[in-house]
């Protein structure tokens, strides 16, 4: 079976899955003045059918106004003029929505910097086709990161292992950000709900997907560091992560021993 190396984790085996319809891939964008034509433009050779939503928080470096420029010379790509920074999560929110709202029926994140490469979004895409939610992983076997700080290395592999301590999420990577989700997944998570802004997202999604029952898969990949600009990733982003995983951990667990419907 040829389905890129993609190693099941939770959910029933047996489902039917409808078709995949057409994918959008949603780009959250600041300041990604140096990045955003080459990964658009990587998206479009590499998946030619998908279509492109550049999610721009009003970069003050004009990256809304190049995606403009692609916009202008392609009806495959779109740009979401958000009035200003704020957060991954509320970006990737409205991408979402706008995605649903005009009839895509799969929603793909990917970062702007080329640490996703669009190169391997038809293998997350050809597993999606028996899958809920795909998951780009790089602590999978076969998964590896490229040019990478140690140190980033350590938050995103503890962040991962935090995360399935406390919340019991099956996953390996349960913060990247290359994903692939059949539009009924985030139409069936809860989305309305979710408060996270910074990276912790990620988890939130993740999480809520498990819950839910969803069949997800992680697909190797192999996560490159950015060669331009510079990483959003503060000491705010970590702190909202640390406090809301370890706030979710809790209630899920007080719930459990209640007898309430946690996990
Ligand atoms: N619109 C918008 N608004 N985009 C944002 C914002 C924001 O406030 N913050 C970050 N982004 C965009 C960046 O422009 C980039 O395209 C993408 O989100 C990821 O940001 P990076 O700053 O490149 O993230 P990273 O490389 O440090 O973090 C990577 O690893 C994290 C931990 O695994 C990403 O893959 C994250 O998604 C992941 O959670
Ligand atoms: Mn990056």
């Amino acid at each position: 079976m040829n389905d890129g190396g993609a190693v099941p984790r939770s959910g029933a085996q047996e489902r039917q899955y409808g078709p995949l319809g057409t994918a959008l891939v949603i780009i959250p964008t600041y300041n990604e003045a140096e990045n955003v034509k080459s990964i658009v433009g990587r998206v479009r050779a590499a998946v030619p059918e998908a279509h492109v939503l550049v999610a721009d928080d009003n970069s003050p470096d004009g990256t809304g106004k190049l995606a403009d420029e692609l916009v202008a010379e392609d009806e495959q790509v779109h740009v979401l003029h958000r009035k200003g920074k704020e957060g991954l999560g509320a970006a990737y929110l409205a991408g979402f929505r706008w995605g649903i709202e005009n009839g895509y029926g799969v929603l793909v994140e990917m970062d702007a910097d080329g640490s996703h490469r669009p190169e391997e979004l038809p293998r997350l895409l050809t597993a999606l086709k028996s899958a809920d939610l795909v998951l780009g992983s790089r602590w999978v076997p076969g998964g590896r990161v490229v040019n990478w700080p140690k140190s980033r290395e350590f938050i995103s592999r503890g962040g991962s292992l935090y995360s399935r301590l406390l919340l019991g999420v099956p996953m390996r990577d349960v913060t990247g950000g290359y994903r692939a989700f059949r539009k009924e997944t985030l139409e069936g998570l809860g989305m309305e709900a979710v408060a996270s802004a910074g990276y912790c997202f990620q988890v939130d999604l993740a999480w809520r997907a498990a819950k839910a029952g969803f069949h997800i898969v992680e697909v190797p990949i192999t996560f490159v560091e950015r060669e331009f600009g510079d990483s959003k990733m503060s000491r705010d982003i970590l702190v909202e992560a640390l406090w809301r995983v370890t706030g979710w951990g809790i209630s899920s667990r007080a719930k459990r021993l209640l007898g309430r419907d946690g996990r």
